[in-house]
């Protein structure tokens, strides 16, 4: 049991008194920055096994993550790769929350294994847990609860390697899924990233060789989607604790931001790898006042996600419209980048920050503000370790 008679008295944990809390905490909470463990390193893993999501260590970041939270006065701020000896490391460091900036190392769904080991070990931490993780990761498993909850998403169906050689013709599923449209289609993994292995089929007899494509690039299910020919979308949403002009806010809506287009150049149809294309301004437009219509609509359809979803945590949501310009969304992305912005390249992410007045830094702070008034105000009794200190 936690003892009530404390000088800061945390049991009545009100918003008021976070800015008090954290000048407790910069001096003595230790965390951990954690980006994806490359399974090819001795030591990482008993048995390297597949991986059906394109791996990156997200190390970079991960970096940009910490020097952040360094800069905004945290003083033990580590940096640490999430294979087997995660576990080991996080009680030697003595680390108290966890920040996730990984995709996960090897193995199906790769991105909510950290978050799950994490709620084995009992570690608090800035990130999806693991079902949302894992839903989101996996297009078809959110679509399918995109459409329970009435939100528009492109018809679709899956095809998955051991249901054989995908003959649209016949499966009556193909039927079902797309009545008598001809296609243009989109073919791509389940889980994916960075545009990779995603291709255009114009015409039902190309359905067959994409799907086989996506198989032999993944070992796991292929999403088969109509191709919205519209404009492309994105915007990012993340908790209801904002750190803006120095101070915090608490609002009742989930802070949603950068709606920004994705320019596609006249003849491209999958917006370019950002594996390939580094994002640049030109390729993403920070939409403004001229078009307050899809830019509320989209504001609006990030809130309703983060909290149909229930989520805690920032995600960058990507939408497309169709040819009449309706949005129907593509996917959540659990992990979006969060480069530190530069001179010539950005995240889609970090363009946003400007219209709010907030800094990169600002961002950070709201993401991990934002969690810990969320543990103090649902969850104390989960966190003792970090009550403590703040004894
Ligand atoms: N149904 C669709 N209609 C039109 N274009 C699509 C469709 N699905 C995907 N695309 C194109 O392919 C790109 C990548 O698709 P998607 O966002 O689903 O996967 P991803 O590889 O996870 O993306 P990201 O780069 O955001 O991680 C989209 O940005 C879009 O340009
Ligand atoms: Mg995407």
């Amino acid at each position: 049991m936690i003892a009530t008679s404390t000088a800061m008295n945390i049991w009545n944990y009100d918003f008021n008194l976070l800015p008090q809390y954290l000048e407790v905490l910069f001096a003595k909470l230790r965390i951990a920055v954690v980006f994806g463990g490359d399974c090819d390193r001795h030591g990482s893993v008993i048995y390297k096994t597949h991986n059906p999501r394109s791996w990156k260590s997200y190390e970079t970041v991960a970096r940009e993550i910490a020097r952040a939270l360094t800069e905004i006065g945290f003083q033990h701020v580590f940096v640490i790769p999430d294979d087997m000896k995660l576990p080991e490391q996080l009680k030697q460091q003595n680390i108290h929350l966890v920040w996730l900036n990984t995709g996960g190392v090897q193995g199906y769904n790769p991105v909510c294994h950290t978050p799950a080991l994490l709620e084995m070990l009992g570690m608090p931490y800035v990130g999806h847990n693991p079902l949302n993780s894992s839903t989101l990761d996996n297009k078809h498993a959110f679509k399918r609860e995109l459409q329970s909850i009435g939100i528009k998403t492109a018809a679709f169906m899956t095809w998955h390697p051991s249901q054989g050689i995908f003959d649209p013709n016949l499966q009556p599923r193909f039927a079902i899924a797309f009545g008598d449209y001809q296609g243009p289609f989109v073919v791509k993994p389940v889980s994916g990233r960075a545009s990779l292995h995603v291709h255009f089929v114009d015409k039902i007899e190309g359905l067959s060789q994409a799907v086989a494509q996506v198989h032999r690039a993944t070992h796991n299910t292929a999403l088969i989607e109509k191709y919205l020919p519209g404009r492309e979308f994105c915007v990012a949403v993340c908790g209801y604790v904002t750190y803006v002009g120095g101070a915090f806010h608490k609002q009742p809506k989930p802070f949603a931001f950068a709606t920004v287009e994705r320019v596609l150049e006249s003849d491209e149809r999958i917006f370019t790898s950002m594996d390939k294309k580094a994002i640049t301004a030109d390729r993403g437009r920070l939409m403004g006042a001229e078009e307050n219509e899809v830019k509320q609509k989209l504001i609006e359809l990030a809130r309703q996600i983060y909290w149909e979803f229930s989520l805690n945590s920032l995600v960058r949501i990507d939408v497309r419209s169709d040819a009449g310009g309706e949005l129907y969304v593509l996917e959540a992305n659990p992990k979006p980048d969060l480069k530190y912005p530069g001179e010539n390249v950005t995240s889609l992410v970090a363009l946003g920050l400007a219209e709010y007045e907030m800094s990169y830094n600002d961002l950070i702070f709201s993401l991990v503000a934002d969690r810990l008034d969320y543990l103090l105000t649902q969850h104390i009794e989960i966190i003792p370790h970090i009550v403590d200190l703040l004894r």
